[in-house]
């Protein structure tokens, strides 16, 4: 079975596992693991901020930046398929009392003018609110935020008195598909989460970076949410390997599925390959009349697991352990199993 679901299912390589078991640890609730200390440092600078915190996972790492950001009644103003919006159990509303108010993007980017109405129309706009966005941003596939739009999309915010959180849990894709780096776009907002377990072989892990006085806060944080760890040093080794040998790699998952979308494309299935600019692609079996689960069933069927990117479109991903042969298996059977023949396939089509 090819796992193209999505780039979470991306493991530790032997090389990895090596690093994790000769990392040195220590009480990391104590702030005494060297190895999650190095990482936070390490972190911190990767991303143009004073500090960084180690979490176990992105959506803590947001979690948390929406606590410390915000205050209860505040509203969080995000594009309308953000990841904090609806795939994190309500967690605004439930853990920092916020008001969630999703807006249309483009390619799940946000306009100045989207917040500057918002702050027109909106006599609950208060000084604590916060503004989120996505570098890639999951449910647009992938999608990146060009270095400038980004900039003033978050001078308008500053503008309006918003602070800025950066979902950044794919930002390290952003950053080798835009030629920018992780800093150019972290240092413009107020914290970044960046996550590791995603297709960068790292069996969990995240980091939260800000301001050495919101890190601080954030500490109280890890601890409310449950967060603070022990050993965390053997995990934390994984990710330390993750930034010195699987960054520059991600561009071989971009142009993997680029090489994805063309086929799927020549194949005659309703997907862009302009809109994949890193690891995902999206095929839109909606149009074509097809439910999604159904479609996801039948592609299974022939040997390839596929995700879901929003409704009616499936999640095509690719990630540190999907090679190119993986990828030209993809390119046959999915069509097939949609009913749909590759060009590119060159044996008589197989009974079914
Ligand atoms: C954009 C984005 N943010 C946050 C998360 C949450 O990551 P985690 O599974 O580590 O909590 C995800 C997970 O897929 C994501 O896609």
């Amino acid at each position: 079975m090819i796992d193209l679901r999505s780039d979470t299912a991306t493991k530790p390589t032997s090389e990895m596992r090596a690093a994790m078991a000769a990392a040195e640890v220590g009480d990391e609730q104590q702030r005494e693991d060297p190895t999650v200390n190095e990482l936070q440092r390490r972190a911190a600078e990767l991303l143009g901020q004073e500090a960084a915190l180690f979490l176990p996972t992105a959506t803590m790492a947001n979690q948390i930046a929406l606590k410390i950001l915000t205050r209860p009644g505040c509203l969080l103003i995000a594009e309308e398929r953000t990841h904090v919006l609806i795939y994190e159990a309500g967690g605004p509303a439930v853990h920092s009392g916020l008001v969630m108010r999703g807006l249309p993007g483009v390619a799940g980017r946000l306009a100045p003018e989207q917040l500057r109405e918002i702050a027109k129309t909106s006599e609950d706009l208060e000084p604590a609110s916060v503004v989120v966005l996505e570098n890639t941003h999951r449910s647009a596939g992938g999608r990146v935020w060009p270095v400038d739009e980004f900039a003033r999309v978050v001078a308008t915010a500053r503008d309006l008195g918003l602070a800025v959180h950066l979902d950044g849990a794919r930002l390290l894709n952003a950053s080798v598909a835009a030629s920018v780096p992780p800093a150019e776009y972290g240092r413009l907002a107020d914290t970044v989460t960046v996550c590791f377990s995603k297709g960068l072989g790292c069996p969990l892990g995240a980091v939260l970076a800000g301001s050495a006085e919101r890190i601080e806060a954030a500490w109280q944080g890890k601890f409310l949410f449950g967060g603070a760890m022990r050993q965390a040093g053997i995990v934390a080794a994984a990710a330390l390997y993750a930034l010195d040998h699987h960054v520059e790699r991600l561009a071989e998952d971009h142009r993997r599925a680029r090489r994805l979308a063309e086929g799927l494309a020549a194949a005659g299935l309703p997907v862009d390959p302009n809109t994949v600019e890193t690891n995902f692609v999206g095929v839109d079996v909606g149009s074509m009349g097809i439910d999604a689960a159904e479609a996801r069933e039948r592609i299974a069927s022939e040997g390839v697991l596929v995700g879901a990117l929003r409704p009616g479109v499936l999640r095509v991903a690719t990630y540190l352990g999907i090679s190119d042969e993986d990828v030209g298996r993809a390119v046959e059977a999915i069509p097939r199993a949609l009913g749909v023949q590759s060009p590119i396939r060159t044996a008589a089509p197989r009974a079914r």
